[in-house]
């Protein structure tokens, strides 16, 4: 039985590899569309970087949406240090030749949980979270018909990536991510305490390498790219694969574990605006409404990557 998904994305090297993951994987996962939002880059670039995702995966027929181009309440804030000026940097990367779709994103999320049965739609979001909240506000409906939101986002052990205190994609949109962490919806949340344990060493580099495609090559290259920011930060061997932890949970999701938790998003805080405060104690009597991964089993997080991916 396939899992019916809708990725939210701003592509962004590794929203990239997560893409592919996705669409290298339709025994498991039925990819109903992508919307784009502004993040990394802004929306221009993010929707031009879809559409070249899904050509290099040979699915041209992926239906891509624009979303949002800012966030609910503040200025954009981008991350062109990290994935260059077009978002892809590294590779050079031909202009995209299938269209855009003409619908909003917001509202291809909206009808599309409106249209089938509820509890079948999975929602993906791999970055700032303003087109999600902004389909909850606009459509308050379609949240109880949601199956399950799967999202890249957040940090507690790991603290912040994009402040001392926050990572980027919740910092991006605070208020954004309080309406999708309040809404009830069952969320599965993959913070930098999961991804950073997902580091793309020189081994795994040349793995993707080795299997000689042209998606797999761009891995390569991308990772090249986008892990030199990480490395002079972190002193780390690689660079954390983020976003493909979200799509390798829905085909293989004993290779997370973590716990269910509460958490809340800052959305006030002068030095913590965009903290994901994590209970991961317990300590408060707060309910429960993330399961907040913190354990990976890299070695076979990498082999599913470099095994699907090899196949397009
Ligand atoms: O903090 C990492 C997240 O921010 C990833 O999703 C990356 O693509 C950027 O969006
Ligand atoms: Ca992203």
């Amino acid at each position: 039985m396939t899992r019916k998904i809708i990725i939210d994305t701003d592509p962004g090297q590794d929203d990239a590899v997560a893409i592919l993951l996705a669409l290298a994987s339709p025994n498991d996962l039925d990819v109903l569309g992508i919307t784009a939002v502004a993040g990394n880059v802004p929306l221009p670039l993010t929707e031009r970087n879809t559409r070249i995702v899904c050509e290099l995966a040979g699915k041209p027929d992926t239906p891509v949406f624009a979303g949002c181009d800012a966030p609910l309440a503040r200025p954009l804030v981008t991350a062109e240090h990290v994935h260059g000026t077009t978002g892809l940097d590294g590779p050079v990367m031909q202009d995209p030749v299938m269209a855009l779709q003409d619908k909003h994103g917001v509202d291809f999320i909206i009808d599309t949980l409106r249209e089938l049965p509820e509890k079948t739609v999975t929602l993906c979001p791999l970055g700032p979270l303003t087109n999600i909240a902004t389909a909850f506000q606009k459509a308050p409906d379609i949240i109880p018909r949601v199956q399950e939101i799967v999202l890249m986002g957040g940090a507690y052990f790991q603290v912040g990536n994009i402040t001392p205190a926050a990572e980027f994609n919740i910092y991006v949109d605070p208020e954004a991510a309080d309406i999708v962490f309040k809404s009830g919806a069952p969320i599965v949340a993959m913070p930098l305490d999961v991804t950073h344990k997902a580091l793309t060493t020189a081994d795994r580099v040349e793995a993707f390498r080795a299997k000689g495609t042209e998606p797999c090559r761009m891995v390569a290259e991308w990772t090249n790219f986008f892990e030199r920011f990480d490395k002079e930060k972190y002193g780390s061997e690689g660079a954390p694969l983020h976003d493909p932890c979200v799509i390798a949970y829905l085909i293989q999701s004993d290779l997370f574990s973590g716990r269910h938790i509460n958490v809340q998003i800052e959305t006030e805080g002068r030095l913590t605006l965009g903290m994901t405060v994590a209970d991961w104690w317990r300590i408060t009597d707060h309910p429960a409404n993330v399961t907040f991964m913190n354990q990976i089993d890299a070695e076979g997080f990498f082999a599913l990557l470099t095994d699907r991916i090899g196949r397009l």
